[in-house]
């Protein structure tokens, strides 16, 4: 154990100033989420079971703040992260906006009273009913995606005698450098629209008086550790910009896009602090308003999935730890090869260690959530956790297998709350039939 100790370090020291692991540490043998026995509440709630921090959120929104003082941007909290409302409702108790991609997250919005004035609204494929619902719901920007979504939504402002305001998103053409899957930067992607295409639409933004299009989005892709890739983005947005300003189209936001990466295992990312110096300089003097939209920077590391093993299983070649959580609940490792960090809810510090696959019980190979893992022998019954889950974890989960999708906690110091309740074989076939002409 002596090695995940200094993991638990080094994650904490880096960590004060990036996505921050230090509100799930070891008291003794036994792991603790802020002032919370994690096995208490295992106990009460059963696995699977997400497990959120409330500080670590907080103090990830307070990092940015802190970093972007200067120039108080507006912080749109990427909802597609982590939805659950008492998560959202945390962060914009704290003031952040939110940014949404759907009608169902436009909904989750309403839910929890975001003042629509901090809501921005992205997307490739919004359809005519989101549109028409965002707009009377009165949100801050639509992130236009294409010249066929800017119609749309043009037709249905007129309709509804509203006026919207629009930001294009930009394909600055960038490589982020991070998984292929979450690279959105790089022109071959589905993402933002061209240069050109974008200063024609701003030279014939009069062709629309139900659109205010005063706003450029860019977002070039998620989990990116190192600072060159926006640097780069963001020199040729304001370079765009200037370009567009003298030719009269005046900017009122440009949004930042998310795409900071955090520590699942040994990253070094850049913090908050070294983000804001980087970039800052680039807008010295401009009038614009800047809006960030981070996702997983704000809620990964606050979060964890706790399952227990149901038994090892052990081959001519292999340790297979078999347990109740898997690609249905967390499907990252599956689908990005991601790493999550393994931990015991109780250390064995003595026991001998051997190596794991640590597998679901999807009938699928593809179902694991860590390789080749070096742990204290494991047993039936023990609960491990998997760190680093609070973003893109609940939200990916499925009923693959027709298993319920887990139950999500969240800790506020002392206490904890479910903040949605496992999922029982009612709601799996809720809204189901089967018509009479069958059987
Ligand atoms: N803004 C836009 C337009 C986005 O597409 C995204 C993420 C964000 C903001 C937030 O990015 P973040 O700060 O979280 O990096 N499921 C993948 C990640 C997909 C990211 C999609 N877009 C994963 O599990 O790694």
């Amino acid at each position: 154990m002596g090695k995940m100790s200094k993991k638990i370090i080094r994650q904490g020291d880096l960590g004060f100033h990036t996505g921050a692991m230090h509100d799930f540490y070891y008291r003794g043998k036994e792991l603790y989420c802020e002032k919370v026995r994690v096995l208490d509440i295992v106990r009460k709630v059963g696995t699977p079971v997400y497990i959120y921090s409330h500080n670590t959120l907080i103090e990830h929104v307070e990092k940015l703040q802190k970093a972007f003082q200067s120039v108080q941007p507006l912080i749109c909290y990427s909802v597609k992260a982590n939805s659950n409302l008492a998560v959202l409702k945390s962060l914009i108790a704290k003031g952040t906006g939110l940014d949404i991609v759907s009608g169902g997250e436009l909904y989750r919005a309403k839910q929890v009273g975001c003042d629509p004035r901090k809501i921005v609204y992205a997307g490739v494929g919004k359809t005519e009913p989101e549109i028409e619902e965002a707009l009377r719901y009165g949100i801050l920007l639509f992130n236009v995606e294409s010249r066929p979504e800017l119609e749309l939504i043009h037709q249905v402002a007129q309709r509804l005698k509203k006026r919207a305001n629009i930001s294009l998103r930009i394909n600055p053409g960038v490589d982020p450098r991070t998984h292929h899957h979450i690279a959105t930067g790089k022109l071959e992607s589905t993402f933002g629209i061209d240069l050109d295409t974008a200063r024609q639409i701003f030279l014939k933004r009069f062709d629309y008086p139900s659109l205010n299009i005063c706003g450029i989005h860019v977002h070039i892709g998620s989990q990116i550790v190192k600072g060159e890739p926006f640097v780069e983005a963001f020199r040729k947005i304001v370079g765009f910009i200037d370009s567009l300003e003298r030719e009269g189209v005046r900017i009122e936001t440009l949004n930042l896009g998310g795409g900071l990466g955090v520590i699942y295992n040994d990253e070094v990312p850049q913090t908050a602090d070294q983000f804001a110096k980087n970039i800052l300089s680039l807008f010295k003097g401009k009038k614009y308003r800047l809006i960030l939209e981070p996702g997983r920077f704000i809620v990964a590391n606050g979060g964890i999935l706790v399952g227990r093993v149901l038994w090892v299983k052990q081959t001519k070649v292999k340790n297979f730890a078999v347990t109740d959580t898997g690609m249905g609940d967390l499907i990252r490792p599956s689908l990005y090869d991601a790493y999550h960090e393994v931990w015991p809810l109780v250390r064995k510090d003595h026991a001998r260690k051997l190596t794991y696959d640590i597998v679901g019980p999807i009938c699928e190979s593809g179902d694991f959530l860590a390789k080749e893992r070096h742990l204290a022998e494991l047993e039936s019954g023990d609960y491990l956790a998997f760190m680093t889950a609070g973003a893109y974890g609940f939200v990916m989960a499925s009923n693959y297998n027709s298993r319920t999708r887990p139950a999500e906690v969240l800790v506020r110091a002392d206490r904890f709350a479910v903040v949605r309740k496992r999922e029982d074989f009612h709601s799996l076939v809720a809204g189901e039939s089967v018509p009479a002409f069958v059987g």
